[in-house]
């Protein structure tokens, strides 16, 4: 087995990855000659190849990338078309027809967290987790309208077993069994950028991330989660990110557009609050909708003003997505089954390494590309495809970054919550003090028509509260 192993590697010019075999325990070198078998490596090869010649894919942009044809918050004043996009949202809600996938699969690094992004806790008051705080808000809209909407959670190999436990030590967070599902996504090996050699991160071990969360399309098939909604008759999926404890999760208005669209897939956005904030920009290009990341997105272009004086490309990504079931079906038939699946793209990146003599080299500067596809490379599938804007402050605070950073840090997160909760009291008439926390639980009241339900004549609020069932 081994020589049948050593000639594929030697073909890729690869069989470095052996350097250490004779010296690996048997499990050791079941678990390397495990992790290879897994590794496509022409593909690796192909893709190392991209990442010399990676530039031209942008080209053109400024005369084909237009701002994308949306439904804008001012189209959605108009109360009859409003309504007319709940009734059918909650219609979908009521029979049953929705569920939801939230990808999971990051580390908290970046927070300087070292547990799954989930775990972090952001409760202003409450110090609920981001995974709580989803699933209350999801158990919250499953309640108000009397049906079950299943939950599917991708992780990835370093985050699915504290994941799984951490799920499991709070009881599920009340959600009903066969409810929740834990899927995990798969990885990909990272090359030394200077010779395309695969990296190890021991001396029996491949250094291997995750493939990026476009890696949930096979990963959604292969776990049987696609089947299962399909058993449950569930035809609109909701996807968010976990980072995010803003967004309005399955919200019946966006799904109600997209149901009345006949979409393919929705994708929320905010209207971006400055030219270079940090979010991906949904442009059309063409015929199709795409997300062009803030790094790849010129300067210039990004800065580009309309004659009244608002950004050309305005729309930002914010990773809320309403996925057709029967399109991910048809984008697993097109990608995934042709043994393709979505494209790659390339980043330059640190990666620690064990280099040839047994030695863990840091390095100084980015030494290695990774390999990572993105969920929104399904825009481009979609026969139709629709834009809904949503106001940034009722929908997106995401937690991104250790409170050093000016922006997206727990307390920036934290301030967008109470935010939001004083806004919808004050709205239904309580008066809440300048200054004092508020926080309210989603099985108390989780929008601000539940809000103006539950509050009316209530006393004012003086000191910080949280609203605990
Ligand atoms: C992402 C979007 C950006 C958008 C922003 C909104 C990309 C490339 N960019 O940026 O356009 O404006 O969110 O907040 O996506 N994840 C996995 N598996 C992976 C990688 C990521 O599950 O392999 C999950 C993470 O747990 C996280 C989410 O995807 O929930 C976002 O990933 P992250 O890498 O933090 O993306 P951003 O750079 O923040």
């Amino acid at each position: 087995m081994i020589n049948n192993l050593k000639e594929r590697l030697v073909a890729f010019g690869q069989e470095h990855v052996l350097a250490h075999w004779d010296s690996l325990s048997s499990e050791g070198q079941r678990e390397l000659a495990a992790q290879l078998e897994s590794v496509d490596l022409a593909l690796v090869q192909r893709l190392y190849q991209q990442a010399q010649s990676d530039s031209a894919v942008l080209a053109d942009l400024d005369s084909r990338a237009q701002s994308p044809p949306a439904v804008t918050s001012a189209d959605l004043a108009d109360p009859a078309r409003r309504q007319a996009a709940i009734e059918a949202g909650e219609a979908a809600l009521r029979a049953g027809r929705v569920g939801m996938i939230l990808v999971a699969g990051g580390q908290g690094s970046r927070l300087g967290f070292e547990h799954p992004k989930g775990m972090f806790p952001i409760g202003p008051l409450s110090g609920r987790t981001l995974f709580q705080m989803l699933t209350d808000l999801l158990q919250a809209r499953g309640r108000h309208y009397n049906t079950r909407i299943p939950l599917y959670v991708m992780t990835s190999p370093a985050t699915d077993a504290a994941t799984r436990e951490h799920f499991e030590q709070q009881n599920y967070f009340g959600l009903p069994a066969g409810d929740l599902q834990v899927f995990c996504q798969g990885t990909m090996p990272a090359v030394d950028a200077a010779s395309g050699r695969l990296l190890l991160s021991a001396p029996d071990q491949l250094f291997l991330s995750p493939d990026g969360h476009g890696g949930m399309l096979p990963a959604f098939l292969s776990s049987g989660c696609l089947a299962d909604a399909a058993a449950r008759g569930i035809e609109h999926l909701f996807y968010c990110q976990v980072d995010n404890p803003l967004v309005q999760i399955c919200d019946p208005l966006l799904i109600g557009l997209h149901v009345l669209q006949q979409a393919e897939v929705t994708t929320q956005v905010v209207r971006k609050s400055e030219p270079l904030q940090r979010v991906g920009n949904v442009v059309r290009v063409d015929d199709h909708l795409e997300v062009i990341e803030y790094s790849d997105l010129p300067e210039t272009l990004a800065r580009q003003t309309l004659p009244d004086g608002s950004l050309r490309f305005w729309a930002g990504n914010i990773a809320v997505h309403v996925f057709e079931r029967s399109f991910l079906e048809r984008a697993v038939a097109e990608t995934v089954q042709q043994g393709q699946g979505l494209p790659f793209h390339i980043a330059k990146k640190k990666v620690p390494f064990v280099d040839e003599a047994g030695a863990t080299v840091q390095p100084a500067s980015e030494n290695a590309y990774k390999f990572e596809r993105f969920i929104f490379d399904l825009l481009p599938l979609a026969k139709s495809a629709m834009v809904v804007e949503v106001a940034a402050e009722e929908g997106f605070a995401a937690v991104k970054n250790a409170e050093t950073a000016k922006s997206e840090t727990a307390t920036t997160t934290k301030a967008a919550i109470v935010a939001q909760h004083t806004r919808w009291l004050r709205a239904a008439g309580v008066t809440v003090a300048d200054g004092v926390q508020v926080e309210i639980h989603p099985s108390v009241a989780h929008d601000s028509a539940t809000v103006a339900q539950r509050f009316a004549g209530h006393p004012p609020i003086e000191s910080d509260r949280y609203f605990e069932a």
